[in-house]
């Protein structure tokens, strides 16, 4: 293991910060187009004894071995343990090269408990800060105001660097703003060529005006997209001489202020997931992916917003 971390360090050190083009936030934060997300490393709900820890810190290296710098997670996320699973990858990385994410828990968004929780995670991820920080859904026994003013105290004291939220309807978007003294910098959203709810419901157009990035949660629909799907596909990676994956993401990152977070620990599918990067889908092509791809829900079957 040991090697192993040298290595990762020495990537790290070489790779410039820009290797994933960014989209630079409102509060200055870079954010990388493209992200790794840790949901289900170290257990589901709960830690899960019986997973190879060994396995999912190598998938956070061999990331950032591939410059991956961007890393989304959250308190929820196996009980806390995929945080320290991170910290664990993390060691010896500089800082300043890294963009950090987590969520608070909906039934953490009490003033007292979103302080608790952030230090929590920060202690667990062992990062001093949290680049990203963001209210995992609503709650409907908390108001905004209350949770606001502790991620307003969080930011003053430079214990996170851009607010966000995630799973929040267009209307909380608009309350959110208001209530956040730093710029509310990001969404997290459930949005792919699959789901388009952000789209029916005006929130990613919203968010495009008023220069809120979407973070596109499961770009990949978990690998998930239907044959008729994949059929509709095909003449576009063809085409592109492309895999399903890389359109679903280049199709994300063609639009304006969208950046995404997949989840792999392949090595094969990391690079696939990344050489995304260098596809520019025609307007057409864009268009007829947004308009005509089959089966789209018009809400998220896992996080809906209302
Ligand atoms: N804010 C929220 O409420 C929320 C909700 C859900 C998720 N998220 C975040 O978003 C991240 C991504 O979403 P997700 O993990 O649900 O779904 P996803 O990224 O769409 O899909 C991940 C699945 O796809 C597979 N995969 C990855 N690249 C592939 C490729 N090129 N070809 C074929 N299969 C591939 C992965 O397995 P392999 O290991 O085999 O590659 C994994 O099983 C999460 O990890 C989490 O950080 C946030």
């Amino acid at each position: 293991m040991r090697q192993s971390l040298e290595n990762v360090r020495a990537h790290v050190e070489q790779s410039v910060k820009g290797d994933i083009p960014t989209l630079r936030l409102r509060s200055g934060v870079e954010l990388p187009l493209l992200g790794l997300g840790t949901w289900g490393f170290g257990g589901r709900e709960a830690r899960d004894p019986s997973n190879d820890d060994t396995r999912d810190i190598r998938a956070i290296q061999r990331a950032l071995e591939h410059g991956i710098t961007h890393i989304d997670t959250a308190e929820a996320y196996a009980g806390g343990y995929a945080e320290e699973l991170i910290g664990k990858a993390l060691v010896g990385i500089p800082r300043e090269r890294l963009v950090i994410g987590s969520k608070v828990h909906d039934a953490h968004l009490a003033y007292h408990s979103i302080l608790g929780a952030a230090q929590a995670s920060i202690d667990r991820l062992g990062c001093e800060y949290l680049d990203l920080y963001m209210l995992h859904g609503p709650s409907a026994q908390v108001g905004l105001a209350e949770s606001f003013s502790a991620l307003n105290e969080l930011h003053s004291r430079g214990r996170i660097k851009s607010v966000g939220l995630s799973n929040f309807p267009l209307e909380k978007v608009r309350e959110a703003e208001a209530l956040s003294l730093a710029p509310l910098d990001f969404v997290q959203l459930h949005y792919n060529l699959s789901v388009r709810e952000i789209v029916e419901t005006g929130l990613l157009e919203y968010c495009q005006k008023a220069q809120i990035a979407v973070v596109a949660w499961r770009p990949l629909e978990k690998g998930k997209f239907s044959p008729e799907q994949v059929a509709f596909l095909k003449p576009l990676t063809d085409k592109y001489g492309c895999t399903v994956s890389q359109l679903a993401i280049a199709w994300l990152l063609r639009q304006e202020g969208v950046a995404t977070i997949f989840q792999t620990r392949n090595e094969d599918h990391l690079r696939e997931n990344l050489s995304a990067l260098n596809i520019q889908i025609e307007d057409g092509d864009y268009c007829a992916l947004r308009d005509q791809f089959p089966g789209t829900l018009s809400r998220s079957y896992s996080r809906p917003l209302s």
